[in-house]
């Protein structure tokens, strides 16, 4: 059977258009590969688009904007970083420009911080801790799991420092000892 080689791209319906396209500019220090009042591709490799926007203000003025935190569909994108590293030092990037996650949680499998756009689409940014998935299975079919499926909050401010400081990747990735962690209400669970 023939199945998908990779996730190409992402396609949101907005009516904050500028906003949208300044914001995943900034997240993933995206580009605009082409742009018209209606639409605009973006992307931040060598895939020719990423996102795509559409300005439902153009396209269906007429139309009224939902509630995309009550709606069913889609709850967020997650995207993985190769090191934590990486993650914590766009957490940090972020947060200069003002952008912080709602949630920011070790999930057992992965160390993720959520983000909402401007219209409250939501993201994860992840690294997994896993060495490859058999792992990761492994410990989803364990007893620690089967208590804690959601994970335990961690600080990445606490972890950017200790990444400065020269803590090991291995050490960084740790899954805290902790209460799990509770899934705040932007997360629209
Ligand atoms: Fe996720």
């Amino acid at each position: 059977m023939a199945r998908p080689s990779k996730l190409a791209h992402v396609v949101y319906m907005t009516r904050r258009y500028n906003q949208m396209l300044n914001w995943y500019q900034t997240v993933f220090e995206a580009k605009v590969q082409y742009q018209n009042p209606a639409f605009a591709f973006l992307t931040y490799d060598d895939e020719h688009h990423r996102f795509a926007f559409a300005n439902m203000s153009i396209l269906n003025p007429e139309g009224i904007e939902m509630d995309a935190t009550s709606k069913v569909g889609v709850n967020h994108v997650g995207y993985t970083f190769s090191t934590v590293g990486e993650l914590l030092e766009t957490y940090e990037r972020l947060k200069q420009a003002g952008i912080t996650p709602y949630w920011r949680v070790h999930h057992g499998v992965t160390l993720s911080v959520y983000y909402r756009d401007p219209d409250g689409n939501r993201l994860e940014f992840q690294v997994d801790c896993c060495a490859n998935a058999d792992e990761a299975h492994t410990f989803m079919q364990s007893d620690a799991f089967a208590l804690n499926p959601i994970g335990v909050e961690i600080d990445p401010d606490v972890l950017l420092a200790q990444y400065r400081s020269g803590t090991s990747q291995e050490q960084l990735l740790k899954l805290p000892v902790g209460p799990p962690a509770p899934i705040p209400r932007e997360h629209g669970l």
